[in-house]
Order: C-alpha cells, then sequence, then structure tokens
C-alpha cells in the first residue's frame, strides 16, 4: 500500500522517475513532462464534418412510432451524433440536434431543464402544438419555437398526421459546464391550458411567414458567407444564435472559418455544403454540422432556406469568438 510522502521524503527524492513517482501519490503531476500537451497553435477540429438526411430519419421516425409511445419514450427522438472518435452523443462540441415525431393524439409530458431548446418545425398539420409555460403554441413547418432555460414543455397532436421536427439543444455545453437541471412538470396533461387554441402570439415564436417578410426586407447578400439572412432573437437564447439564411441558386458563398460551432439545418431547397473539403448535398430537412474551425461554404442549385444554428453567443461573450476568410480558395 502507497504511503503519503510527506515533505522531507519529497525532498529527498534521488530521481526524477522517483518524483514522479511520489507526485502520483498525492495528485500531482510534472507539467514538464505531460504526455499529451495542453496548449496548441490553432483549434484541433475534433469534431467531423457531417449530413444527416431528413428521409433516413422519417424512415427510422416511422418505425419507432409502430415500436415506442411517448409514455415510454418520453420524447421520441434520434440524436445526431458526430462521427467523431470517442463520441455518442453531441452533434458539434456544445449542440446536440435531433428529429423528432409524434403522433396523432400523443401528448410527450411537460419537462424543464436548464439546457435551453428549439425546434424548427419540418411536417405538421394543424392542432399540433408545444405547450410552453401552460401556453399552447402552434407548430407549423418553417416556424422556429424556443424553449429556453427552464421554460416547461410539452408536445401535443391534435391532428390526424404525424408531425415531425428538428430539435437543438445546448446539452452538451451544459455537461461540459455542470449546471444541469431536469424536472418532470407537475401536470401530467394538457389540461393546464384546456381546450384553448394554439396561438402564435408568443416571444417563443419566430413564425416562417414573418421570417420570410423580413428577409424580403434584408439587405440581399447572395455571395456572402450565410447568403441573404436575418437574426431570429439578439440573440434568440443566452447561449444559441439563429439565422435564416436565404440562398440564391447557383451563387457560392464566400468560405467562413470560425471558432464557433454552426449546425445547418434545410428549411427549404436544395444544394450543398461543403465543409473543409468535404461536399454534402442536401434537400429539405437534411442536417449539417460545420464544426468549429472547419472552412464552409454553401451552393444552392434552387431558391433555398437553411437555418444556422450556432453557439456564436456562448463564443462572443466569453472571448473566444474568431473569425477569419480561409486562406484557401474553394
Ligand atoms: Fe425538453
Amino acid at each position: 500500500m502507497n504511503r503519503i510522502p510527506t515533505r522531507e521524503e519529497l525532498a529527498r527524492t534521488g530521481s526524477l522517475e522517483e518524483l514522479y513517482g511520489k507526485l502520483g501519490q498525492i495528485n500531482i503531476g510534472p507539467g514538464w513532462a505531460k504526455a499529451t500537451p495542453s496548449l496548441w497553435t490553432s483549434p484541433r477540429k475534433t469534431f467531423a464534418p457531417a449530413h444527416w438526411k431528413y428521409n433516413q430519419a422519417r424512415g427510422a421516425l416511422d418505425a419507432a412510432g409502430r415500436l415506442i409511445n411517448t409514455e415510454l419514450a418520453e420524447r421520441r427522438n434520434l440524436i445526431l451524433f458526430n462521427p467523431a472518435a470517442d463520441n455518442g452523443y453531441g452533434t458539434v462540441r456544445t449542440m446536440v440536434a435531433a428529429y423528432q415525431m409524434i403522433m396523432p393524439g400523443e401528448w410527450a409530458r411537460a419537462h424543464r431543464h436548464t439546457p435551453n431548446a428549439l425546434r424548427l418545425i419540418l411536417d405538421s398539420e394543424p392542432g399540433t402544438y408545444t405547450e410552453v409555460d401552460g401556453v399552447k403554441i402552434a407548430m407549423e413547418p418553417g416556424d422556429v419555437l424556443l424553449t429556453p432555460n427552464w421554460s416547461s414543455h410539452g408536445h401535443g397532436n391534435n391532428s390526424r398526421a404525424c408531425a415531425y421536427w428538428l430539435d437543438f439543444l445546448d446539452v452538451p455545453l451544459v455537461q461540459l459546464l455542470e449546471p444541469m437541471f431536469f424536472e418532470p412538470a407537475e401536470e401530467e396533461s394538457d389540461e393546464e391550458s384546456g381546450d384553448a387554441a394554439p396561438t402564435k402570439e408568443s416571444a417563443f415564436v419566430f413564425a416562417l411567414a414573418d421570417t420570410l417578410k423580413r428577409l424580403d426586407a434584408a439587405t440581399p447578400e447572395p455571395a456572402g458567407p450565410f447568403g441573404t439572412h436575418v437574426e431570429l432573437g439578439d440573440p434568440a437564447m443566452e447561449t444559441i444564435g439563429l439565422h435564416m439564411m436565404r440562398l440564391s441558386p447557383r451563387v457560392t458563398t464566400a468560405a467562413t472559418q470560425t471558432t464557433a460551432n454552426n449546425i445547418y439545418a434545410v428549411v427549404k431547397g436544395a444544394g450543398s455544403t461543403t465543409v473543409d473539403g468535404e461536399r454534402f448535398e442536401w434537400n429539405r430537412g437534411d442536417v449539417i454540422a460545420a464544426p468549429a474551425w472547419r472552412p464552409h461554404f454553401h451552393e444552392a442549385a434552387e431558391d433555398a432556406l437553411v437555418l444556422r444554428v450556432t453557439d456564436e453567443p456562448v463564443m462572443r461573450r466569453l472571448g473566444f469568438l474568431r473569425v477569419q476568410e480561409p486562406a484557401q480558395a474553394h
């Protein structure tokens, strides 16, 4: 059994090897002999460029609809985990995206948590809603709906069709920083808001119709790094910024390289995004991960709308945001 070395025993140590052994017993490591460096010259690009297809996710969700209900699952969702080594959860370092489906008549019970969340609605019929802090908010395709830190939220579907959407959360960041809290809501049904019709009069929703009007009025920047774009919120949430991008057909956007992590979700159209030399051909509902420091650019094949979900607010507030035009050409 190892004995804790005294000051005198440490001071008498005759070799470095012996010193390392004694230090190890008191949880101290020699900074000059680390196995791996602690600092490096530029971001390591730990997370990989990646692409997920809505078509495939829909098939899998339809199977899950037969195989598991919302009583058991709480959320019937499919996590888009980055294929980087040793990763089984995050889509990029700080955020995770997931496809989710709720069937007619189902209620995904309410809960709240410190991670910030938002959803981008892909396919739904009137009657599908999210109840946020007791208020039913209608979910229509192209809408973006926020459930920030500690807001209670459950999902209901009174329509006749399955509803599909994309979730984005800052759970990986909260796991890293540790302030995780979660609790189920006391109400186990949507009785709280009764038969009230779902509304869009809420600070938590960015309706597609409003976003399109704002895009029409925005300064055209088809060749800018994010095409013509507007920000939803300022930022939408403490840790996540949202930007709706309109891409013009066959215009290549300027490449950008940033310490922020970006996830792109296709609201409309088709095109491609090239991330650090890997080209991904996307269609509506697809998701592309452009992790930190991966240079990337877009080219739409037809009029396209793409939602950019980014941890820029985190990087900016902490003084870590660096953005540059990458050295290499397209
Ligand atoms: Fe949640």
